[in-house]
Formats: C-alpha cells, structure tokens, sequence
C-alpha cells in the first residue's frame, strides 16, 4: 500500500515537473522605475516616517534604529496601523547574509479564557472581539523595537527618537485618504470612547495635527527606556485607562509581555532564496507552501494575470489557506507539523487533484461554507542601510485603528487583535478567516497572524525587502509581488502597482481589485466555473518594498494605492 502511494506521487511530481518550460520569456516591459537611492532607503505608509528613517541611516543608524524611528513616527502620522497599542513581525537579513526574525505579535491577557467571547448559548457574542475593551490584546510594539534596537543598533536611544518626539510635537499634515479614514470612523470614535478624540471629522485635509500626549509618552520612553511603557508610569497610566474600559488586561500582563526572536521561514523557488515570517505569523508558511505548489508551472510562459496564471495561483492559495485555519498557531502553545506541510511530497500531493479545466471544489479540499469581510488595515516598512543590512516590518493595530478606544492621556489607540484569535471553531473572524483549535483563545497565547514580512535573495545576494497590509490577503499580495518581479521582469514599482487577485479557500470566490483586470479573462473564469468578487474592496494590500539592481543601487515601491513614500540617498 505504502509503495504504491509513493509510486502515484513520484509520477505526480514528474507531470509536474514537466510542467515548466525552461524557456523563459520576459512579457512584461520594464519602462517605469521607482525612486532610486545610491546607499539606504526607508519606504513607509507616510512621508514623514521614511524621512525620519532615512535620517537616523544619514546619522550613522543602521536599520534597527531606523526601525524604531520608523515605527514610532508611523504611530504618530499614521494612527490608523502604525501604533504603540499593537505589535507585528519582523524578518532581518544582516550584511553577512545571517537572518532571523522577530515576534512581538499580542498576546492574551491571563484572565483571558477560550469562550470569552461566546454567549451563554456558545455564540459568539457580535463586536465584543473587534470593539472595545475587551478586544485587546497586550501590546507588543514598544517590546519588538527596544528588542531590536538592543540587540543590533548602533546609536543613542535619545538621539533616535527626538525626531519622532518633534514630530508629534510639532505636528503632521493630514491627507485626503487620511481625512477619509477620520471622518468615516468619527462617530464610532465618539461612540467607543464616550467623547470626541483628537482624530475624528472636525479636522480636514491640508490641517496639522499635534499630538502633545504621544509627545510626552515617547518622551518617558526615551529617558527610561522599555520599562516605562511595560512597568513605569506609562504603564500604570494604560491600566487605569484599560480598566476602566473594561479591559482585562492588567500590570501584571504589561510586566511579562516581552518580544521573541524566531527562527524564519526560509525555502528556495527557482534561484530566489525567500525568508519569511515563522509563526504564530501564517505569513511565511502559507507563502512557503503556495511557491512550492505553483513552481513546476511555467508562470512566466502562461502570462501576467492571464488565465492559466491565475488558476494555478488561486488553486494553491485555495490549499494553503485550508491549512492555515487548521493547523497554524502559536508554536508555544501547540505542535505544528511545519515540516511536513511544507514538504514537497506533500505538496505534490496536494496538487494532485488540480486541473486547469474547473476549480477544485472547496469540500474537496477541506470542510466548510463560511462567509466572511475582509479589510484594509495594518502597515508594513521595509528599510536597507547603507551597511547592507535589510530589514521587513510589518505591524498594526488589526482593524483600522484597532479597538477605536484611544488613550488620549498617552495618545494612542488599542488594538483589537483577540479577533485574531478563533473565537469559536469554524466562525469567520472579521477577515473572514475561519480557525480551529489550533488558534484557540488561552491565557498568554498569542493569536494567528497573516504578516508576511519577507527578504528576498538571489544567488546568495540580498535581493528584495517586501510585505503589506491586507488581513487575510497579505500573504498573497506579497506573494504576487515577488512573482511579478521574479517571474514577469516587472520594476519594483511597477511589481507594487500591478492589480491583484486573492483566494483564501473561504469564501469560494477570487477576489479580483475592480476594473483592473482584462473583460475577457475574467469571462474566461466564469466560464471554468469561478465566482469572481471585484466589489468586495477598492484594493488588495498597499505594498511596499525595496529592490537591489543590478548596479546596486536601490529601487523603492512605494504602493500608490496609498499615501506611502519611499526615502533614501
Ligand atoms: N491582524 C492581521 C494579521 O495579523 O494578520
């Protein structure tokens, strides 16, 4: 019996591997660069943090200071996923080619229990994850940043975040995709918080916000270091303000919450070395098992977002996801059989059902028929020094602006990223993204995540910083990203630009961004039997990434679907 398995798989991997065409041609022109810097560069959500980044590297930083200044300013001009209330991942590749990663994801706070989110009849109970006191989680950001900076900065903590202290001092200048997002969220602001907060519809765009509050805080944290926000008067501040929130969250989860090192995710497709982000991140796995499904298909010879394309891509993020909601959680707290599912028997074998003349039936691949929304949030920053060093950051708050509850006394929002967590088994969380037990709410735990922080090599050479926001399409995004860079010659901006599609198992459909996709393709896929969505968002991800030419100079994408910048010299 074991024989003949082995058998149908060892002929399963020689079909597929015939299914590459060594001759590849390059469809895509390569016309339309973006910035270009000699040495460094920080590419952000806003102008004003790249800058903030890029000097402190000007200065003599290094990409780990730069980070700190980078994420503090984002939580300062970019309150909607940049945050002090949140946390992220991130994935380094030094100058000599060492790599590891960093977690300083949420955790849950110790009076928190499996079913706190579930009625008396086992419902979940609507909001009380995405809203609100009780949606937060035990911020991490602070950690993550002293953690990195510690550990591998080069200059005085003062000296990296006096700019961000002038910045919310002096103040930033409000955007037009910004006012949007203030004036849209306004009255949940009143709402969540019982008054009007700094952030809301009395500003408009062109109107310069200071944030006194975020001032002083970043103040205290720069003269007592980490401590302050974690055991100091920043902390007892937050318990107070949590606590009266109806946060469970206490001083004593502030006192142990500290930052992890991870080993990344690393695994070749074609010459590309990629090293991604290992959970309780899904980022780097799924984008380990989707690559490792679609390289025996010649991408390349199929055509940019043309049909075949998109069937093998959408048919293997369809498998990944269907992992994901099952196996993936925080390796602290459960087992998870990594090697294997990203085998390449067993992706052989998970392919072995595709075909390119109908879609796979979800029920096939595994069990379920959720629906569920998808939304826009989180940020990611990618930063290469002058020194070689690359870093890939991504982080958020989850929902825009996290649980809407600020803390005007310190100046920031909390996020809500126990919605992260699998409330109930089978129950889309606000990503649409169903989870089993392996996601489940326990004391300490942190919960699943789809940031995909990513470094790219090439032949042993760092290639490419990359990631993005999106919730559940981030893995994806990212994913096309380096396709379209990799596979279609595209630049890096024009890769960043480049409309995108998502699949992720449930629901049964491909996203596609509105009006960006060729008539006759999309006609193509219905007619095989695809349920294309193109009214579910405006965009997939807002990508941001940096990649080394052949002269060594740098190339920033800075995704125009937002207000992101890339800065450098
Ligand atoms: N909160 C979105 C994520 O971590 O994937």
């Amino acid at each position: 019996m074991k024989k003949t398995l082995f058998l149908l798989i060892t002929i399963q991997f020689l079909v597929f591997s015939s299914c590459k065409n060594e001759s590849k041609n390059n469809n895509v022109s390569q016309q339309n660069r973006g910035f270009i810097a000699k040495k460094a560069m920080v590419v952000s959500a806003r102008e004003e943090a790249s800058k903030i980044g890029s000097d402190i590297l000007k200065k003599g930083g290094n990409a780990f200071d730069a980070m700190m200044a980078t994420e503090m300013a984002l939580a300062v001009a970019y309150p909607y996923a940049g945050n002090l209330g949140g946390g992220g991942f991130m994935v380094y590749r030094l100058e000599d080619g060492s790599i590891g990663g960093l977690d300083y994801r949420e955790k849950a706070p110790l009076a928190a229990t499996k079913d706190m989110y579930l009625d008396e009849n086992g419902d979940v109970i609507p909001n009380k994850s995405t809203v609100g006191g009780m949606a937060i989680g035990v911020p991490g950001t602070v950690s993550g940043v002293f953690k990195a900076q510690e550990r591998f900065g080069k200059l005085d903590i003062k000296d990296v975040l006096q700019p961000v202290i002038d910045l919310a001092r002096n103040g930033f200048i409000i955007t037009e995709n910004q006012q949007q997002r203030f004036s849209s969220n306004n009255d949940i602001f009143t709402k969540v918080n019982g008054k009007d907060i700094l952030f809301g519809d009395k500003t408009n765009a062109g109107d310069n916000i200071k944030n006194i509050a975020l001032a002083e805080t970043l103040e205290r944290i720069a003269n007592n270091g980490v401590d302050e926000f974690y055991k100091g008067e920043t902390a007892k501040k937050l318990v107070a303000f949590l606590n009266a929130k109806g946060s469970i969250i206490t001083l004593e989860d502030l006192n142990r919450y500290e930052a992890k090192w991870r080993e990344p995710v690393v695994f070749n497709y074609d010459d590309l070395k990629i090293i991604s982000m290992s959970p309780p991140s899904s980022g780097g796995i799924c984008l380990n098992q989707i690559m490792k499904m679609i390289e025996p298909f010649d991408l390349k010879d199929y055509g940019h977002n043309a049909l075949k394309t998109i069937q093998v891509i959408v048919e293997a993020e369809k498998r990944a996801y269907a992992d994901r909601s099952y196996y993936l959680g925080d390796p602290d707290f459960i087992d998870i059989p990594t090697e294997t599912l990203t085998s390449d028997v067993y992706l052989q074998e998970r392919m072995h059902n595709f075909s390119f003349d109908a879609p796979t039936p979800i029920d096939s691949i595994s069990h379920g028929n959720i629906v569920g929304y998808e939304s826009d949030e989180t940020t990611h920053y990618s930063i290469i020094d002058q020194y070689g060093n690359a870093i890939s950051v991504t982080t958020t708050l989850n929902g825009g602006y996290g649980s809407k509850l600020y803390a005007d006394e310190l100046g920031f929002f909390l996020n809500n990223e126990m919605d992260d967590f699998s409330s109930k088994p089978g129950v889309p969380n606000v990503y649409g993204l169903i989870g089993a037990e392996a996601n489940s709410i326990a004391p300490e735990k942190r919960m699943l995540s789809s940031m995909t922080p990513t470094i790219v090599e090439k032949d042993g050479e760092l290639l490419m910083s990359v990631g993005t926001p999106g919730g559940s399409t981030i893995i994806t995004s990212v994913l096309q990203t380096i396709l379209n860079v990799e596979e279609f010659g595209l630049t890096m901006q024009e890769a960043v630009d480049a409309p995108r599609f998502h699949n992720q198992w449930l629901p049964d459909e491909i996203r596609m961004e509105p009006g960006r996709f060729n008539k006759e393709v999309i006609q193509q896929l219905k007619d095989k039997g695809y349920t294309i969505n193109e009214s579910r968002s405006r965009v997939i991800g807002i990508v941001d990434g940096i990649l080394i030419l052949s002269n060594g100079e740098l190339e920033g994408g800075a995704d125009h679907r937002g207000d992101d910048t890339a800065v450098g010299f």
